[in-house]
């Protein structure tokens, strides 16, 4: 491809250390898909004739179906996915070898990289709100099911299943919003950047912009090469996805426990021992806990990897790709692990309202009802101390009229949570919906 420059090839040893072509094979469908709009811009500013336009287009065509079909045949001078899908352009058709006019490997990897994010970003987006759902909708049906609520992991004060649930859906909801957020930063198309410094030949860039579905042309062709906020952005939304995940997988491991007892593990999201014939484990919210690793280490790698770089592309920025799709898998068969554990879970009303019946949990309501007769806050708060102390506290009410007094927008009253419950499953179609709409999956 280079090759009027050189008189020697790399040597093979270094060939693997350089190829990328195992990770970037993902981008194939990108790829061809970017060629395409390319291709069809340098036919409309006459730098491509009409017949050689048809003929690359065929051979996009059938490259991408033989690299559907698993028949395409890679060579060890193979780069790359970019380079691959060149070389064999050019070995179907003589016009293959006009493709590359005014374009780059860096604004074309620039690209693939953009509609790849686009891509998982919409696949993120509806995987959070499979998972908002099945919370929404177990915490419908356990709305007013008492339960202790915790601080320090020590029983504080009663709440209900339904808001413990909720309380996992709104970070889910706010991670959908920084998935939105990192599709929107992909949202600049690259091509026409070259290799930095843009191209001489009169390509415009607008019709492959409308072409590929992106928002806006990025505006200066070395930051458009260089740039990888939109995959840190992306990466970030991943790990913080994965940790709300691993906060919800922990809960559910502590409620299977026998300690606990708050949750009967079904088979279907349970798993046995190999040795001890009696055990029933939590492995998928284990996973759940210890998959979150994956999104963080590629966060910590990504940002690594841009630390330090000058502009504008550098070949470190290969490194992307591996960061980002380890990110992205991990995340999204974790959001729809999730969404299955949280379906499955059976909650057992007895020791759940057992735990709940702990009167100490309505210590803060006795103090309360002294602050209310008029009783300064501390003073209350001492006299109800030394009640529990001395075993005598005599609880005002009963825990659900505790819950029922609570009232307030974001508080546990059962039917504060039902109608939470019901405007967190509109926010998740809402969310399916906006997926729905964004440009074509291109990935397979
Ligand atoms: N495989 C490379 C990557 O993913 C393609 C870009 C190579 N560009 C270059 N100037 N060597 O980053």
């Amino acid at each position: 491809m280079w090759g009027g420059r050189f008189e020697r090839r790399l040597l093979p040893e270094l060939e693997r250390f350089s190829s990328s072509l195992e990770i970037d094979f993902e981008l194939y469908p990108v790829d061809i898909a970017g060629s395409l709009a390319h291709a069809r811009a340098l036919a409309r500013a006459d730098m491509l004739s009409k017949a050689r336009l048809s003929a690359i287009e065929r051979g996009l065509r059938k490259i991408e179906r033989e690299l559907d079909g698993g028949t395409f045949e890679f060579r060890e001078t193979d780069e790359d996915i970019h380079t691959a899908i060149e070389r064999r352009l050019t070995e179907l058709t003589p016009a293959g070898a006009y493709l590359h006019a005014g374009r780059s490997r860096n604004d074309q990897v620039a690209l693939d990289l953009r509609l790849y994010s686009r891509w998982a970003a919409s696949q993120l987006v509806a995987a959070v709100a499979g998972a908002v759902d099945a919370l929404a909708s177990q915490a419908r049906e356990h709305a007013s099911w008492l339960m202790p609520g915790y601080t320090h992991l020590q029983r504080a004060q009663p709440v209900t299943v339904g808001h413990h649930l909720l309380a996992h859906a709104e970070p889910l909801l706010r991670d959908a919003e920084r998935f939105r957020h990192a599709y929107d930063a992909a949202g600049e198309m690259p091509l026409g950047s070259g290799a930095l410094a843009g191209t001489t030949l009169p390509i415009r860039r607008e019709g492959m912009r409308s072409e590929l579905g992106f928002d806006r042309l990025s505006l200066n062709s070395i930051d458009a090469v260089a740039d990888r906020d939109f995959a840190l952005d992306l990466i970030y939304a991943c790990t913080s996805a994965s940790i709300h995940l691993s906060r919800l997988g922990e809960d559910v491991v502590l409620w299977a426990s026998s300690e606990f007892g708050f949750v009967r593990l079904a088979d279907e999201i349970s798993t046995g021992s190999s040795l001890m014939p009696q055990k029933k484990n939590p492995d998928i919210a284990e996973l759940l806990r210890g998959r979150s690793g994956r999104a963080l280490g590629s966060l910590v790698a990504l940002a690594s990897v841009l630390k330090g770089l000058p502009l504008a592309y550098d070949r470190d920025l290969q490194e992307d790709k591996a960061a980002l799709f380890v990110a992205v898998d991990s995340t999204l068969d974790s959001l729809r692990a999730a969404a299955l554990l949280v379906q499955h879970l059976a909650f057992d009303r007895n020791r759940l309202a057992a735990a709940a019946a702990d009167p100490n949990l309505l210590a803060t309501d006795a103090a309360e009802v002294l602050v209310a007769a008029g009783k300064p806050f501390r003073h209350a708060h001492e006299e109800v101390g030394k009640a529990v102390r001395a075993g005598k506290l005599a609880p005002p009410w009963s825990a659900d009229a505790s819950l029922r007094k609570r009232t307030a927008v974001g508080g546990p009253d059962p039917r504060r949570v039902a109608a939470r419950a019901t405007a967190v499953h509109r926010q998740a179609a809402a969310l399916k919906t906006w997926s729905s709409k964004r440009p074509p999956a291109l990935p397979k």
